[in-house]
């Protein structure tokens, strides 16, 4: 019987798409405290790498596994972390995990906007730290979404249902898109497709939704900050490479803009320190895909694209 295939974790995959993995491969992980000497190491003679968005998957770790090598498999729907020139030129497939965290990035962008447009962070410190001296009328008052005009920057699968949830709020829609969603968000939601500095000027909310990678970098700087509305919030469960965080502590700081809720920094996992000291802005650690379900499911995903490909058929989520 001829060897088994090796499929090398270059850090962590949950049980439900590791396990479907074992049954068919030698299955190697090498954990999250991996150093990139170690994947480097780890990765020789795998014949599908398993990545995720924390480090790059270019020519150096390809080349480090072998010409044997046939699948990267990234863990996310975003895949900026991998070199796709770099994989085409060696012949080796890149997949994703679309749809199975849809639901999960959207509720968290839900659940930032809502955190940050009535600073419950703020308030929380506050109350924990024991300032809470009674009842004040004029504390903590912050912004209502109920009838707000509501902006969504890329309508792909989580813009368009992130617009799907907010649409119980009543208001205005706006989203930008290289594509018209004339169906989904024109007909069904009422939403208006528009350029990205009128979203900007028109918005009580803007939610990004795009992915990372140098078209989209530094998206949100100076210049459109300014354009917001003094009470707006600016929500990014996206990539962190998006917005220019200095630019966006600034205007917090100046009250140019209402509130920030951030999921997802450039340069992950630190934490762009402007914005920790930055007021109004409520934080998460790249947390959009993590529910139970999301994770359960991109992990079989993973293990469904692995397979198909070392089976020699079209894996469900190709990217390249
Ligand atoms: C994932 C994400 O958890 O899917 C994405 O693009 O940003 C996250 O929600 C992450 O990519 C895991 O690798």
């Amino acid at each position: 019987m001829s060897e088994r295939a090796r499929v090398v974790i270059l850090r962590e995959l949950l049980p439900a798409g590791r396990e479907r993995l074992e049954r068919s491969f030698r299955v190697e992980s090498l954990g999250l405290d991996a150093t990139r000497e170690e994947m480097l190491a780890g990765a020789v003679g795998a014949d599908a790498l398993v990545t995720d968005l924390t480090f790059a998957v270019d020519g150096e770790l390809l080349d480090a596994a072998g010409p044997q090598l046939k699948v990267v498999a990234n863990f996310g729907v975003g895949y900026d972390n991998v070199d796709l020139a770099a994989c085409g030129e060696r012949g080796v497939t890149v997949t994703n995990t679309p749809d199975a965290l849809t639901n999960a990035t959207a509720e968290l962008a839900l659940a930032l906007a809502m955190s940050a447009a009535r600073d419950l962070p703020g308030a929380e410190r506050d109350l924990r730290a024991g300032s809470w001296r009674g009842w004040d009328p004029r504390r903590w008052r912050g912004f209502e979404l109920s009838g707000a005009t509501i902006g969504v920057v890329g309508a792909g699968r989580i813009g368009g249902r992130f617009m799907e949830l907010v649409s119980g709020f009543g208001g205005h829609r706006l989203y930008t898109s290289r594509r018209r969603k004339k169906n989904h968000l024109e007909e069904k939601l009422g939403a208006r497709h528009v350029e990205l500095d009128e979203l900007l000027r028109s918005s009580d909310l803007v939610s990004l939704h795009l992915p990372g990678g140098p078209e989209t970098e530094g998206l949100i700087g100076e210049r459109e900050l300014g354009l917001m509305k003094p009470t707006a919030v600016l929500v990014n469960t996206g990539r962190g490479s998006l917005v220019d965080s200095v630019a966006l502590a600034r205007a917090l700081e100046d009250g140019r803009i209402g509130a920030a809720g951030l999921d997802v920094f450039a340069g992950e996992p630190t934490v762009p320190p402007e914005l920790l000291a930055a007021p109004r802005v409520s934080l998460a650690p790249h947390i959009g895909s993590a529910t139970f379900r999301a994770r359960d499911e991109m992990s079989r995903i993973v293990a469904g694209n692995v397979t198909a490909v070392l089976d020699g058929r079209t894996p469900p989520n190709p990217v390249s």
